[in-house]
């Protein structure tokens, strides 16, 4: 072994700060543990271990994805077996399923088939601009935590990408340069393409510093060289052209001189460099009017980015999908695609996006549409799941569920002195399921228990593990001893991972106003659905149409004070399709809770605590429809701030 490079008079001083409970200076730290990286690398605090973050020491786990809905069914588009996805859920837990590899619905589908990523990540922006010493050192904090947010799914990225796949991450002058260095470090320096500057125009008045018109985009292949690459040449629309022929300036590369070319119509034109000048979508454009979400970026961007690095029936993967920009310009290239959010709101706008994908823009001519229905995509949810439908699925899609959620190898016909064993823990303890819809109306409780001692107690090895549903188990605490043995019990809805995973599960918020919409969300575990409390009424006068929500309430207490939350404290938003066809729900309208103040009360400062305590005040909250573009029925979709869900149909009629 190499000798570390320290002298005795710093050897000793590190022993005598270890024995006083002291930290070291970061030079010394440096020199006892030498950093393994061959050239520079970042270094933050929290930094995990590539290793640890894929073997999930992080404590986020892959987890089953549940088909919530199929749409355009139509078996001959996906005779490969292929469905694309619209996934709601946090991405790190998707990230890992498909690295996982396992589960039914993706098994050998994703893995190492992904031929592209592109990722427009959040980033929370409140106090960037703010100055001070202590704001600053916050922001570094924040900086390090995005970092490494972003750090974990790029990780899990690379492994899942084809060897011919490349990554688009998509960032702006905030944080573009910490990523850069993560990237290098992920992908390799040598798998670098291009740093893209998508260059915007618009007005923008800043006093002692350059307008900021430009977002960076850093472009890595897996493996340069492999790397699927379409030369693409820039668009009529971006030369300057002289009496209708096309012009494009060049710099002479023998001389270093400009000058003015004519092109030739016929002639492919000049290779797209890597300053895009693409302009944000215009307010009254079709892809703003249809879509309308706070950070959508413009087909055009995409559309070039999917052109370059796939070819037709290559998959293509968003998991900061927004309103699906992404996988609507993959769908009209003809590639397969995977959109991942954690939104609510973006779920229903990808939806809504690819559902009327036939009335957006064609993506070769502006002035016509599209014109052909999407093919064959379904939803999935991860980590979120309809206790009614669990309960609902046959008992051999129950067990599997179960079993995989728990983590649990199912074990074939064994039985212990006639009492059949499901499976087996990771720890080697076996696993029964409680077999509820045999008891319907018993419980798992103590005379349960002893009667189950009595049959197998001796010859389970201390410990055996019980998978009921939450409301059949008479325990409050998560096992019962009889004599040696401890009877764990596995509870559906899953309180008792904590105590097997030692993490605390994070239920994911969505936003109550727009100006969150951008917050970062990183969520582990999973909880089940509780549909809120909403009584509302739809009030249909002459010239005037209103819902008025009476009362909103959700059954489940605030995650960090632990209290219950008053009424419409937790309303997230409201989402309406205004002309429901019975079959899916086609957003036409949204509210965020802040949206649904009376004006007066509206607080732009965007401070969460402000917003909920005026939503307390509310006695009634009325949304005002306006009637253009209402059909029979209405639908309403109630929204809480853990993305639980309350649908309800209103009729006009
Ligand atoms: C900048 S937007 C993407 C906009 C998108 N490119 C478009 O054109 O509409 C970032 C998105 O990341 C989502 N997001 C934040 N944290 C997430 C997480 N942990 N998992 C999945 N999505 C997340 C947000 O909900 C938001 O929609």
């Amino acid at each position: 072994m190499a000798k570390l490079p320290l002298t005795e008079k710093e050897i000793e001083f590190i022993i005598e700060q270890l024995q006083n409970g002291q930290q070291l200076p970061e030079d010394l730290e440096y020199k006892l543990f030498p950093t393994k990286q061959k050239e520079y690398e970042l270094v933050y605090g929290g930094k995990m271990r590539k290793e640890d973050i894929l073997a999930n020491e992080d404590g986020v786990f892959p987890i089953p994805l549940q088909i919530e809905k199929i749409f355009n069914d139509d078996r001959k588009t996906w005779e490969d077996g292929w469905r694309n996805m619209i996934v709601f859920g946090d991405n790190l837990q998707f990230l890992k399923t498909i690295y996982e590899n396992k589960d039914p619905l993706i098994k050998d589908k994703i893995k190492g088939k992904v031929k592209l990523i592109y990722i427009d990540p959040p980033f929370a922006t409140e106090s960037d601009f703010k100055s001070g010493d202590k704001i600053a050192y916050t922001d570094k904090v924040k900086g390090a935590e995005f970092v490494e947010f972003l750090r974990r799914r790029l990780t899990i990225s690379r492994e899942i990408l084809a060897p011919e796949g490349s990554i688009y991450v998509h960032l702006d002058w905030k944080m573009t340069h910490y990523v850069k260095i993560i990237m290098d470090e992920i992908f390799g320096k040598e798998n670098f393409l291009n740093e893209i500057i998508w260059y915007y125009r618009r007005w923008n008045i800043t006093t002692n510093l350059f307008a900021r018109n430009h977002d960076t985009l850093l472009m890595y292949a897996k493996k340069r060289g492999d790397h699927i690459f379409n030369n693409l040449y820039i668009p009529k629309s971006e030369k300057s052209s002289g009496q209708g022929r096309a012009w494009q300036s060049v710099i002479d590369e023998e001389t270093g001189v400009r000058r003015s070319i004519l092109l030739d119509e016929k002639s492919k034109g000049v290779p797209m460099p890597d300053v895009w000048d693409i302009s944000m979508i215009n307010p009254v454009a079709l892809e703003r009017k249809n879509v309308n979400y706070p950070t959508q970026k413009p087909e055009d961007l995409i559309e070039r980015i999917v052109k370059a690095s796939t070819n037709e029936g290559d998959i293509i993967l968003d998991f900061f999908s927004g309103s699906g920009t992404t996988v609507a310009v993959a769908e009209k290239l003809n590639r397969k695609w995977i959109a991942c959010d954690i939104g609510k709101l973006s779920f229903y706008t990808t939806q809504k996006r690819l559902i009327n994908i036939q009335n957006s823009k064609d993506l070769n001519s502006s002035n016509k549409n599209y014109s052909k229905p999407a093919k064959t995509f379904v939803t999935l949810n991860t980590g979120q799941y309809n206790l009614e439908k669990v309960f609902g699925l046959k008992q051999e899609e129950y067990k599997k569920f179960v079993m995989e959620l728990f983590e649990i190898d199912i074990v074939k016909n064994k039985k212990i002195n006639g009492i059949p064993i499901d499976g087996q823990k990771k720890d080697g303890f076996y696993v029964i399921i409680y077999p509820y819809w045999e008891f319907k109306d018993a419980t798992v409780d103590e005379d349960y228990l002893e009667d189950l001692h009595s049959h197998i107690g001796k010859n389970v090895g201390g410990r055996l593990y019980i998978i009921a549903p939450a409301n059949s188990v008479d325990f409050i605490s998560d096992y019962h001893i009889i004599e040696n043995v401890r009877y764990y019990f596995l509870k559906v809805p899953y309180q008792i991972i904590k105590e097997l995973h030692k993490v605390e599960f994070k239920k994911f918020r969505q936003p109550q106003s727009k100006s969150n919409v951008n917050d970062l969300e990183d969520a582990v575990g999973f909880h089940f659905m509780r549909q809120p409390i909403v009584i509302s009424e739809i009030k249909n006068n002459k010239n005037k149409l209103s819902i008025q929500i009476k009362e909103f309430y959700s059954d489940f207490t605030e995650e960090e004070t632990g209290k219950d939350m008053d009424n419409f404290e937790s309303l997230a938003m409201v989402l309406i399709d205004k002309n429901y066809n019975g079959e899916a729900f086609e957003m036409d309208e949204y509210y965020f809770a802040e949206d649904l103040l009376p004006k007066t009360k509206k607080k732009k400062e965007e401070d969460e605590n402000n917003l909920k305590e005026e939503l307390k005040k509310q006695k009634i909250i009325n949304i005002e429809l306006n009637k253009k573009g209402c059909g029979n029925n209405l639908m309403a979709i109630y929204i809480d701030i853990y993305g639980n869900e309350f649908k309800e149909v209103l009729s006009l009629k």
